[in-house]
């Protein structure tokens, strides 16, 4: 058996047996196989598919290509959650604590910002102090007397994923339902957690566009799960739009920090709620969905929560006075409002765009060595389906300087398009996605 046949068979439609995925995966891992063999064979596999067997496989020989996080020590089940990334979508802090404070253990590892989508530990970070470099001793110890901890991957997590997604980033085949499905979960189940609930993005802004092909890859990754005897549940929600109204580090953090104060509702705290139902069913806490919601608005508006947040902010050295004053993040020099082109109904945003204007005024990076600046990003102030008046504010952007603001501002006019015709709002949650069962929302 060797690399040969094995890109060969897969070229021509044949299915891999269990010993030469491992084979391949193995060799990703420890660099033994060459690049070009790789990406012959991730091409192979991008234009000729996977059965669910092989997928499955492929997830398990990537999970267990390095370490794989002991969570036995902490009592109850530790729940996970997992976005397959979006633009202002900060529901990790918002749910993290909230589950936590209903008894539900959370142990999250969290990832950067990639490409137009942010990252949970980047916006932790814009918290003075915060530390998401815990060790996996310093992890557990933190869940077991807390209930909560967020990190970023240990090094030695799914190696075979770190090669090969560094390739098919290169060579695209990044677009891939088996690679998708396997790359995210393999990280998932060598992460721990005995309960996943994955939020798969749909609409212009996610990884994949249409609805049905965003519940075909929940549907996988579930199975993926399941078949790993882990619980596992989907939701399907909608990037559309960015989800919170906003942008931006630091500003994210606020927008968190104000659904738990109680001071804003709308959406991020709607999807938030949603699928911290689903970790407090998952994690044993509720019987179903209503009471799971129920239990959760009680801790919003007990102030459990938030309570919660300022305990885990200290607890990974942060400074905890953002919990009671957010002017103590860091805020951006220049701030200035986006006046509305034109008059009619926010008809469509370009979500890409729009991540990618964010990251252009330094909220993200565009190569691995970039710092990012916490403090800037931008507030919009309108949503799909809104009316919109020439001349209101239609966003309020947060630069390091006017020329960034600018630049910034004129994008922001130009990807929020108006238009004279009316268009109902989006759906927030499409569709739930349980084993074989598909609920459409
Ligand atoms: N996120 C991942 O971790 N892997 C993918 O393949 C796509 C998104
Ligand atoms: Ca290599």
């Amino acid at each position: 058996m060797n690399m040969v046949d094995i890109i060969d068979q897969k070229k021509r439609g044949m299915a891999l047996n269990e010993a030469q995925i491992r084979l391949f995966v193995q060799g990703a891992a420890e660099g033994t196989v060459p690049d070009y063999q790789l990406a012959a064979l991730l091409m192979a596999i991008r234009l000729q598919g996977m059965n669910r067997e092989e997928t499955v496989q492929l997830t398990m020989a990537m999970a267990h290509s390095g370490d794989i996080c002991d969570l036995s020590g902490i009592q109850g089940i530790p729940t996970d959650k997992h976005s397959t990334g979006g633009v202002g979508d900060t529901t990790t802090l918002v749910l993290a604590p909230l589950v936590a404070a209903c008894g539900v253990p959370v142990a999250k590892m969290s990832g950067r910002g990639l490409g137009h989508t942010g990252g949970t530990l980047d916006k932790l970070e814009s918290i003075p102090g915060f530390r998401v470099d815990l060790s996996e001793e310093a992890f557990l110890a933190q869940v077991r007397k807390l209930g909560v901890a967020i990190i970023g991957q240990t090094k030695n997590l799914a190696p075979a994923d770190k090669a090969l997604y560094a390739l098919r980033d290169v060579t695209a085949t990044v677009d891939s339902l088996p690679l998708i499905a396997s790359s995210i979960m393999s990280k998932k189940l060598a992460s721990g957690a005995r309960a996943i609930v994955l939020d798969v993005k749909t609409g212009a802004g996610a990884l994949m566009h249409t609805l049905e092909d965003s519940i075909e890859l929940a549907r996988a990754m579930v199975r993926i799960g399941q078949d790993a005897g882990r619980r596992v549940v989907a939701l399907v929600t909608d990037m559309g739009e960015p989800l919170g109204s906003h942008v931006g580090n630091a500003l994210e953090v606020k927008e968190a920090i104000d659904v738990l104060s109680g001071r804003t509702g709308g959406p991020l705290k709607r999807v938030a709620l949603a699928l911290g139902a689903q970790m407090l069913v998952l994690g044993g806490a509720a019987k179903d969905e209503a009471e799971a919601l129920g239990r959760l608005e009680e801790a919003l508006q007990s102030g459990a929560g938030l309570e919660r947040l300022r305990r885990l902010i200290i607890a990974q050295g942060g400074d905890p006075a953002c919990v009671d004053d957010t002017a103590c993040l860091p805020q951006a020099r220049v701030v200035r409002d986006v006046p509305a082109p034109a008059q009619g109904y926010v008809l469509r945003m370009d979500t890409v765009g729009l991540g990618m204007t964010a990251q252009a005024m330094g909220a993200g990076r565009r190569v691995k060595t970039d710092v990012i600046d916490p403090s800037v990003g931008f507030v919009l102030h309108k949503r799909i389906g809104d009316p919109v008046r020439r001349g209101e504010p239609l966003a309020t952007v947060h630069a390091r300087d006017p020329e960034s603001a600018q630049t910034a501002a004129q994008a922001i006019a130009r990807l929020v398009e108006i238009s004279p015709q009316q268009t109902p709002p989006c759906k927030l949650v499409h569709a739930f996605v349980d084993g074989e069962r598909t609920e459409m929302r």
